[in-house]
Parts: structure tokens; sequence; C-alpha cells
């Protein structure tokens, strides 16, 4: 265990993990509004979307009309989540210079949800490798189920590091490992982050916690204590993964910032433009309660 961090990266996943698993209908017009808010209040790198399959994920069919029509600023990094080669070269199209890939540690997981094995993912990745060079495109991997499966059960940490190692292998700059269920306690994520931070440098990982089980905040703040900097974040807690049962919406941006407030780090983001944005997202996806920060 080493010191802690002085600033603290969050990236902004709610338009893409947060609007994914939202049942009504969201108008590509509101989606801009909400991404521009975003934008201005500051986040570092941005989530805008994905460009996979719109029979398995129909919410983001307008992946390219939201990408064309966000208003971006040159200080931000804009990703798309994409899973193959078609994914990436839509995203491409649509002006993305970052990309986020995913694959998971549960087998079980990955074939519901991207319909393969872990190793076919890969091979997709592979498959990719060639074009993200070509575009000097900027590689992020996220890892789900790092720590519990829906289906599965725990998962071993041994089985995360093959495959982290198998990402790195192909040139991804940065791995987000999710707690895709928010089933993790903070021991749990200490025991991982302790083996695989021993082979890796933190600074090429990031932490993806859903929130189900009000477990993200103890995890993050363990993870800080592993000199990790970078945490994935949805405005007012939204979404989840509409193929993995039981995950509900992300840590909530709002607790994090307040979070870091209180640790004395830096985050850049600007508490009452990101209390706009939350509330103008909340108000749209009509959901109950905003999870706030203070608690
Ligand atoms: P498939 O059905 O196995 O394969 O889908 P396919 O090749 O037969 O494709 C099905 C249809 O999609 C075909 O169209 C393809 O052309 C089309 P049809 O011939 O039937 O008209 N297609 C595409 N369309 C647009 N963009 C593409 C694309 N690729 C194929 N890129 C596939 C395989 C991977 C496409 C599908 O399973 C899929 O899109 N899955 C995505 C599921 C998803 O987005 N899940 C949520 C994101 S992951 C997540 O939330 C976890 C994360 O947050 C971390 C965590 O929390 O743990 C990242
Ligand atoms: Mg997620």
């Amino acid at each position: 265990m080493t010191s802690l961090p002085s600033s603290i990266k969050i990236v902004e996943v709610g338009p893409r993990d947060g609007l994914q698993n939202i049942d009504q209908t969201i108008s590509t017009e509101d989606k801009v509004i909400y991404i521009d808010l975003l934008t201005d209040a500051g986040f570092q790198e941005i989530e805008v979307t994905s460009f996979v399959s719109p029979k398995w994920i129909p919410q983001l069919a307008d992946s390219e009309d939201v990408s064309t029509q966000i208003d971006r600023n040159d200080s931000i990094t804009y990703t798309a989540l994409v899973p193959n080669l078609r994914g990436l070269e839509n995203a491409i199209k649509s002006d993305y210079n970052s990309v986020a890939v995913f694959t998971a540690a549960s087998e079980t997981f990955s074939k519901k949800n991207i319909n393969c094995s872990i190793d076919e993912s890969i091979l997709r990745f592979n498959e990719m490798m060639e074009l993200w060079e070509k575009h000097s495109i900027r590689v992020r991997g996220y890892i789900s189920t790092v720590w519990h499966c829906p289906y599965e059960g725990s998962i071993k940490t041994e089985k995360v590091m093959d495959i982290i190692a198998k990402l790195f292998d192909l040139g991804i700059q940065e791995i987000s490992l999710g707690d895709t269920i928010g089933k993790a306690t903070a021991d749990e994520v200490r025991y991982s982050l302790e083996k695989i931070l021993n082979r890796w440098d933190p600074a090429h990982f990031a932490l993806h916690m859903h929130d189900t089980f009000d477990l993200a905040k103890e995890n993050i703040k363990a993870a800080m204590e592993f000199e990790l900097t970078t945490f994935d974040s949805s405005t007012g807690g939204i979404g989840g993964c509409p193929y993995a049962q039981g995950s509900s919406g992300n840590i909530a941006s709002e607790k994090i910032v307040s979070l870091c407030d209180l640790m004395g780090f830096e985050t850049g983001i600007d508490k009452i433009k990101l209390e706009k944005a939350t509330n103008f997202i909340q108000n749209i996806v009509n959901k109950e309660s905003v999870t706030h920060g203070e608690d």
C-alpha cells in the first residue's frame, strides 16, 4: 500500500452505461443537451454512446446522430463503446479518437452480453487492432464481472489477470475493472488490486463500480490506497447493463465528486454545473430519487 493520489479523473459514463438501461425512449436532442451539459461541467472524459447492434441495445441506436450533434471541447476525451470491427469503423466515421472495447471475466456473462466466449471477444479485438493503430485511436478495455458474476458467482483474480495480460498485449492503454452487479466488498477489491498491481502499474487501471448495494464508495476509497486515480461514474447513478441481472447504475458522479472534495482531491468538476446536468437527465428519465453526494 502506498500514498494517496492528489487528483482524480472521473470518467462520466452516464450517456452510455446510464442510458443503455433506460426503458423509455429518450430523444437524440435530449441526449445531446445532456452530453453538452456534461462537457460544461468539466469531466475530463465522457463516454458518449456505443456502436453496438441496435437489436441488442435499441436505446443507443442513434449513436451516429448523437456523436455528430454534440458540441465537442478539444480538451475533453470523448469515447465510444465498440464491440467489434464494425463498431470501431462506425466510431471512426463519427470522429472518435478514443474507444472502449469490452469483455468479461465470466464466460456466461460474456455469452449473454456479446454472444461469444471471452477468447472470441479477444479475437474480435485482434481484428480491430490494425485499424485502431492506423488511426492512432486510444483504446480503453473494460473487463466486466471482475469480482462477481450474476450467473457464475465469485470470480478468481487469476482469471482476471489472464485477461488483463491479453488486453495489454493488444496495445490497450487503460483497463477499467468492472463490478458489474455492485457486489464486491472493499476487502475483495483490496485482495484483487494487491495481486494485479504487483504486476502492473496502477496508472493503467480504472475502476467501474455499479452501486447496487451502496458499496462503490468504500471500494473506490480502497482503490485510492493503491494509487488508482481513474474512476467511472454516472450522473445521478443512472443505468446498468441489461444483460446482467441485478445490475443497477454506476456510482453517482455527485457521490464521487463529493468524496474527492472531502478527501481534498482535485477533479476539475464544477458541482453546480454537474447538478444542472443531473437534474436535466433525472427529469427526463423520471427517476424518483437522485443519489446525492452527501450520504
Ligand atoms: P450477434 O447477434 O452475436 O452477431 O451480436 P451478429 O454478427 O449476427 O450481429 C447481429 C446483428 O447486429 C446483425 O444485424 C449485424 O449486422 C448487426 P442483422 O443482420 O441481424 O440485421 N451488428 C451491428 N450493428 C451495429 N453495430 C455493430 C454491429 N455488429 C453487428 N457494431 C454483438 C454480437 C456483439 C454485435 C451483440 O451481441 C452486441 O451488440 N452486444 C452489445 C451488448 C451491449 O452493448 N451491452 C452493454 C454494454 S457492456 C456493459 O454495459 C458493461 C460495462 O459497462 C462494464 C461493466 O459494467 O461491467 C462496459
Ligand atoms: Mg457498466
